[in-house]
């Protein structure tokens, strides 16, 4: 298809009630005026159109949840669910992984504002005593799978316009921490324009819009965009191991979540942590007629999140922890966009650095527009038989989301300790804690030593490992056995 002539999009913009964009295109240089036209040819008019007819104004809240039920979930054996069921499901993840059927796909795009850290989030250094950077933990636990199953588990990254440079030369000077450039792939997700409450887009200077992510929902249609469905199709995967870029508890490869997504025949899977408390900050899973779905924790009424049913537990116990195991047909079917299958739009409102019209920079110092994201979530009601399974806590979910407090370095880095204390303690080695699990020293244990406390007992107790654990000491491949 042909692009757009400088004129075409001008009238365009002009024709759509945009025309303002243009304000100060005049007063740009011939280089200033080429990249201004390249960023209007990315903004879909006919979707921002209908965004600001659904979104622009003030905000409004019209959610029926009389019919909302909560979401039926598959118990892990620690609470009850049943080990036949989940040893079954295991088997058959183990299997899928063995044909070559799946992929990691790790969704790095966001902007990490709360943390405050300059750089790509995967590049902050997270582990307690080596300090390893995040994608450094992705990519061991990837090799780790890699060995174990015999198989390539190719690693999709979708990045943003902000940090794809970054993160790819991230990988390239680390080497690919041992996965092989050729098997990791990088794509930048969509971005969107923001508007001002009355639905005109905000310039962030004469000659740039205000654009960001269009969200980790962007990831299905980026996936499909930048040609990943494609290269999955033509190595065989059809199987998605959907993760965040800021957990690195995460099991990245899931043999038994990969087994019940396959046995029920799932096109998207979500894992389950109870809600430790009302007012967590958790989406909930829940189900209105016969379709699942997640209820922010933003939206749900406060009374609802605190019913409890007669044994005393939450009502709407499933928290969602954004990990997931998508279907590369579902991606391909939701991602490509047919109207029914596209994922909504949310509003959030923010405080987004413009100009005046003299062309001075403004900070505002209350939120002066709206940003458009999508969220992967809105595609479980899209999907054919989702299952939802439990997950400890403990193992899979601890994200450094905040510079301090909750979520934060210091509670992750707590959390990977008194994992690898557990592993240590099973495997039974001597270890002092806390009442928390907190080991009374800082140690590490790479994902190439051990994945879980079944691996970590078998390779501690083989010769070539060290013969105690003292404060610093790291596990890695070097420890392993002959
Ligand atoms: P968050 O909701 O924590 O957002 O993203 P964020 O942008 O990283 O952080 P804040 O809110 O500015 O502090 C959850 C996951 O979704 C990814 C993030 O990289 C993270 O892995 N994400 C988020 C994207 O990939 N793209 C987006 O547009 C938004």
């Amino acid at each position: 298809m042909e692009k757009p002539s400088p004129s075409d999009i001008r009238r365009a913009f002009e024709e759509a009630g945009q025309g303002h964009v243009f304000a100060h295109f005049e007063k740009l240089g011939e280089k200033e005026q080429a990249h201004f036209i390249a960023q209007l040819r990315e903004i879909d008019l006919a979707e921002l159109d209908r965004l600001i007819a659904e979104h622009a104004g003030e905000a409004h809240d019209a959610t029926d949840f009389s019919d909302l039920q909560p979401a039926p979930y598959v118990r892990h054996p620690a609470n009850g669910g049943d080990p036949d069921q989940w040893n079954s499901a295991r088997k058959a993840g183990e299997a899928a992984l063995r044909a070559g059927r799946v992929a990691a796909f790790v969704v790095a795009g966001g902007q990490g504002t709360r943390l405050g850290y300059d750089g790509p989030k995967g590049t902050f250094p997270v582990t307690p005593v080596l300090q390893k950077p995040l994608f450094q933990v992705f990519a061991e636990k990837i090799l780790a799978a890699r060995r174990r199953y015999g198989a390539p588990v190719p690693w999709f990254i979708m990045t943003s316009h902000a940090n794809h440079a970054a993160t790819e030369a991230f990988f390239e000077e680390s080497d690919y921490f041992g996965l092989g450039a050729g098997s990791v792939h990088f794509f930048t997700q969509g971005r969107m324009p923001a508007v001002d409450f009355s639905g005109k887009i905000i310039l962030e200077d004469k000659g740039r819009i205000a654009m960001s992510p269009d969200g980790h929902g962007g990831s299905l249609r980026a996936l499909v965009r930048r040609g990943a469905v494609d290269t999955m199709r033509a190595a065989g995967v059809d199987i998605l191991s959907y993760f965040q870029v800021d957990n690195p508890l995460v099991r990245v490869i899931d043999p038994a979540f990969i087994g019940f997504h396959v046995q029920s025949g799932s096109e998207m899977s979500s894992k389950m942590i109870p809600k430790a408390y009302p007012e967590e900050k958790v989406g909930h899973f829940c189900k209105r007629g016969d379709r699942l779905l997640v209820v922010e924790y933003s939206d749900l009424p406060a009374e609802m999140q605190a019913e409890r049913t007669a044994d005393g537990e939450l009502r709407f116990l499933a928290g969602s922890i954004a990990i997931h195991i998508l279907s590369v047909d579902f991606v391909h079917r939701v991602g490509s966009g047919s109207v029914d299958t596209r994922l909504p739009f949310h509003r959030a409102e923010k405080k987004i650095p413009t100009i005046d019209a003299a062309g001075h920079a403004v900070r505002p110092e209350k939120p002066n527009g709206i940003k458009f994201e999508m969220f992967v979530f809105d595609a479980l009601p899209l999907a054919k038989n989702p299952i939802i399974i439990e997950t400890l806590r403990s193992d899979d979910f601890s994200p450094v989301k905040n510079a301090e407090g909750l979520d934060s370095p210091a509670t992750c880095r707590d959390d990977q300790l008194r994992q690898f204390a557990r592993w240590a303690q099973t495997a039974g080695i001597d270890l002092t804690t806390d009442e928390s699990g907190l080991p009374a020293f800082a140690f590490e244990v790479s994902p190439l030593f051990a994945e879980d406390a079944e691996t970590f007992a078998a390779n501690w107790k083989r010769p070539a490992s060290p013969q105690t654990l003292t404060a610093g000491t790291c596990l890695g491949e070097a420890d392993l056995p002959e």
